[in-house]
Parts: C-alpha cells; sequence; structure tokens
C-alpha cells in the first residue's frame, strides 16, 4: 500500500518553521495584546507553528488548544509550553480544512495568524472555524496581502515565479487577504457580512544578523523558498533567486546594525 503525501502538510514538515518564528515573537505577543484575551477564555489556535501567538495567549492564563498541520511543529510548540511551565497550552496535529476532532461551538475565541490561510479548500476551512466557534465567539484571522509591496507577500511572489505552476484548481492562500474573498467565505459558513471587519497592522521580522542572513534563513528552513530554490537550481536561476531576495530584503530593512523588517497584513474579525 503506498502511503499518499499531503503536498500541504509536507510544505510545513519539509523546513524547520521555527526558525523563522523566532523573528516573529515579539510582533506575536503585541498582537495577542490586542485580543482582550482573559482568565479562562476557551482558545483555539489554528495553524499555531511553535506557539508564536499560543503562548502569550496562554501566558495570559487563556485555556489554549494550538493545533497544525505539521508534527514537526507540534512537537517544538509541546516541548514550548513545557520548558515555560504553560500547562493551560497544549499542541495536537489537525488539518484546519476537517476539524473533525473538535467539537461544535467550543471555543470563545479562534486565532489564526498566517496560519489557516495555508491549507486548501478555504470555504471548507472558513466553515471549520465557524463551527468549533461558541455563538457570541469571535474569529481573528492574520493574513498576507497579495502585491503588498512589503516583506512577506514580495517573498512569496518572487518565490513563485521560480516555482512549477500549481496544479489546477489551486486557490492561492494570499486570497485570505482580500476583503471580498473573505466575506465570501464566512457569509457562506453563516457570519452575517456586518459581523466580519477589517483592519490594516504590522508584523516584525526581527533577526540579530544581517539581512542578507536572514534571507539564508528563509532559504534553509522555509518550505516555500526552500523549494523555489531548488526549482531555480534545475535551471541555473539560484544565483538570480538569491540576488532577487537580497536586495529585497536589504531595501527594506528598517534596523541598523541588526535586521528588522516590518510587513504589513490583514486582521480579519468574525463575530459569531
Ligand atoms: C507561516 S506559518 C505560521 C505559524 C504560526 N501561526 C506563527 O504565527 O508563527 C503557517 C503555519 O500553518 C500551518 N498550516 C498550514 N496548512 C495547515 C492546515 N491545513 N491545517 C493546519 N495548519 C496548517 C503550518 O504547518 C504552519 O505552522
Amino acid at each position: 500500500m503506498t502511503a499518499t503525501t499531503n503536498p500541504n502538510k509536507a510544505l510545513w514538515e519539509k523546513g524547520d518553521f521555527t526558525e523563522i518564528a523566532a523573528t516573529m515573537r515579539e510582533s506575536g505577543e503585541a498582537l495577542v495584546g490586542k485580543l482582550g484575551i482573559k482568565k479562562g477564555l476557551r482558545v483555539l489556535d489554528l495553524g499555531c507553528g511553535d506557539g508564536t501567538t499560543a503562548v502569550p495567549e496562554a501566558e495570559l492564563g487563556a485555556d489554549v488548544l494550538g493545533v497544525d498541520i505539521a508534527s514537526n511543529l507540534v512537537a517544538a510548540g509541546t516541548a514550548r509550553a513545557k520548558e515555560l511551565g504553560l500547562t493551560n497550552l497544549t499542541f495536537q496535529e489537525g488539518d484546519a480544512t476537517n476539524l473533525g476532532e473538535l467539537d461544535d461551538e467550543s471555543f470563545d475565541l479562534v486565532v489564526s495568524i498566517f496560519g489557516a490561510m495555508f491549507a486548501p479548500k478555504p470555504f471548507d476551512v472558513a466553515k471549520e472555524m465557524v463551527r468549533v466557534t461558541k455563538p457570541g465567539g469571535r474569529i481573528v484571522m492574520g493574513n498576507w496581502i497579495p502585491n503588498d509591496p512589503t516583506l512577506v507577500a514580495q517573498i512569496l511572489k518572487i518565490s513563485s515565479a521560480y516555482s512549477p505552476p500549481p496544479p489546477e484548481g489551486f486557490v492561492s492562500p494570499m486570497t485570505w487577504g482580500v476583503e471580498g474573498d473573505v466575506i465570501e467565505r464566512f457569509t457562506a459558513a453563516g457570519i452575517p457580512e456586518e459581523g466580519i471587519s477589517f483592519e490594516q497592522d504590522t508584523y516584525m521580522f526581527n533577526y540579530p544578523g544581517s539581512p542578507s542572513e536572514l534571507v539564508d534563513v528563509f532559504r534553509t528552513y522555509y518550505g516555500p523558498t526552500m523549494n523555489a530554490f531548488e526549482a531555480a537550481a534545475s535551471d541555473g536561476g539560484e544565483a538570480k533567486l538569491q540576488a532577487e531576495l537580497e536586495a529585497l530584503f536589504n531595501e527594506q530593512n528598517t534596523g541598523d546594525g541588526a535586521t528588522s523588517i516590518p510587513a504589513t497584513f490583514l486582521r480579519v474579525t468574525a463575530q459569531r
């Protein structure tokens, strides 16, 4: 019997996203600080990685379940929770397109920061997030914005120019950064349009080395960039891809000595 590979899972298990997440901790904590989290709130952090937002949610006293498709990130999150002594934070493997293991109406707050946007079948994802949210509860997503001039949208744009064309029917994760698409998906899942709101916000990528060294971190550990370099290698385009990314990271760096690069994202709130 041949095991079928889930390309979505394989992409995120390919590298080691914890190396990128380490540069995003300050913004994760700042964002969580804006969510009105109180002791005992039941929170699902979906596409949680190693807990950049799940950890501060738990530190504020919420009862947090982190769900992620990548088993290496679930293990890394579990180790962080243990190390920090956070007994109110657990991680488990799961797929945002089908959260069958989670009960209906069981969370006060569902948070997904650059997480669920990467799952295929966006209408199923919206339906699942709404299903597990309690009536009166909230869903908060952070989504990168297509064609935005800042860091992550540009990394993904440059990387995709070097990658093979996606399979037929593929819906770009970046469509989660388009307000009209988000409204369509959440209204189809039963949220009234007036319950959906949008705000642009900024995440900082803070790294102790140079911008070019940060490009190397993405090249070595970030699945989408790793794939782009592999595809570029097959026709000798690696040096050009490296140069494009270095130019981008250097242009956008606002740090002095170390690297600090801002990236704009769309914060979506859906009120159930
Ligand atoms: C860019 S990372 C963000 C991780 C984390 N939210 C953070 O802010 O550091 C995207 C995460 O989404 C997860 N992911 C991608 N597709 C998923 C799916 N279908 N179900 C659950 N998690 C998924 C990946 O494994 C990865 O951890």
